[in-house]
């Protein structure tokens, strides 16, 4: 196979402080700059960098959103239809939104990445997830050349994924997303951190703002700041698992924490069971996993993707000796073979 042009640093355009290559790098910022590109030819569409995990030089172009710009669509006394660019920082926007006293996405606050990758994975923090609020996608259909609509009963939006990252990865491009935000929002403190943090403060019917800024604290003191320690926030996924199962891993593990979900499943913090198998704070040359949320990995200096997926493999196969359960990668893992 021919080798990879080593053309544009993609270092300052992914969270984990990767030092790799795509033979280019394209700045998206109006969606008819997509049409050159179809379904099969070697391209990826990234957004802030923040989720992904690049394990070698990339083939082919590297299409970075960064259509911008925030509107609003509608506005009456519920609230209001708002519509923003794909590459558009979403923490912006839930401070726009925080601005103007439209409630709905508080708890998403400091959620780092940006709007466009918001429905990929539909990202859900304390309580909250994207799907509560997402009206529409606005997409480019890579195998027509066209925009279409994708509203929210179709985007297939569950517990971080979605049709985006499954049946049509490679073929619909986000251009937009838009949110319907509400005016007379009741918050969403059904987590007890989030409570606690608010108490500890005095405050027991909180605004929208005392909501978000909680969560900025909660979020500082556990989560690392990738401009410091490069990271991609959770590396795993929580894991799923059916009553049955849940009740033999109880009867095993009976300090073992689980939430229960509405359609009758348990999701068991992948974090807990990592930080039970002893990785919690341990390193692997500059790898490391991180000492205050065993769920997140840390590139302390000069790591290679390849040193990152080996570390996480080795705590999958450590979690699937000592449970049974295999842990699912959250990030996106980009890698091109040069063999
Ligand atoms: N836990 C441990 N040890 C750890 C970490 C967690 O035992 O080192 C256990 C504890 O029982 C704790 C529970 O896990 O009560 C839940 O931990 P936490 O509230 O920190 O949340 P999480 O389940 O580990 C998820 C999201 C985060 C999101 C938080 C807050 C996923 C994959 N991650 O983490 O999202 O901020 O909830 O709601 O669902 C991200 O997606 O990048 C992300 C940071």
């Amino acid at each position: 196979m021919e080798e990879i042009r080593r053309g544009t640093p993609l270092m300052a355009y992914n969270s984990f402080g990767i030092d790799a290559f795509a033979e280019s790098l394209v700045h998206i910022r109006q969606p008819e700059q997509l049409a050159p590109f179809h379904p099969g030819m070697p391209f990826r569409i990234l957004g802030g960098g923040t989720n992904v995990l690049i394990t070698s030089d990339l083939r082919g172009a590297v299409l970075r959103m960064e259509i911008d710009g925030i509107e609003v669509l509608q506005d009456n006394a519920q609230g209001v239809l708002v519509r923003a660019g794909a590459g558009q920082a979403w923490h912006g926007l839930v401070e726009w939104a925080i601005g103007r006293d439209l409630g709905g996405i508080e708890n998403l606050s400091l959620i780092p990445g940006t709007v466009g990758a918001a429905p990929v994975q539909n990202i859900g923090a304390y309580g909250a997830e994207l799907s509560e609020v997402f009206a529409w996608a606005e997409v480019w259909d890579l195998e027509t050349g066209r925009t279409r609509q994708v509203k929210g009963e179709e985007a297939g939006l569950g517990y971080r994924d979605s049709h985006f990252k499954g049946m049509w990865k490679g073929r619909y491009v986000i251009t937009h997303v838009v949110l319907r935000l509400q005016r007379h929002h009741r918050p969403n403190i059904s987590y007890a951190v989030v409570r606690e943090a608010l108490e500890k403060r005095g405050i027991t019917d909180p605004s929208i703002r005392e909501v978000s800024n909680a969560i900025v604290e909660i979020r500082k003191a556990k989560l690392p700041d990738p401009a410091c320690l490069g990271n991609a926030g959770s590396f795993f996924k929580n894991c799923s698992v059916d009553a049955r199962r849940y009740s033999e891993l109880k009867l095993r593990f009976p300090e073992m924490p689980a939430f229960a979900q509405q359609d009758g499943s348990f999701k068991i913090p992948s974090g807990w069971l990592i930080e039970s198998c002893g990785w919690k704070g341990l390193s692997r040359g500059q790898v490391a996993c991180y000492e205050k949320q065993a769920l997140v990995l840390v590139n302390i200096g000069g790591a290679t993707g390849q040193e990152i997926l080996a570390f996480a493999n080795e705590i999958s196969q450590s979690v699937f000796n000592h449970f049974g359960l295999k842990l699912e990668p959250e990030v996106n893992i980009w890698g091109d073979s040069q063999i």
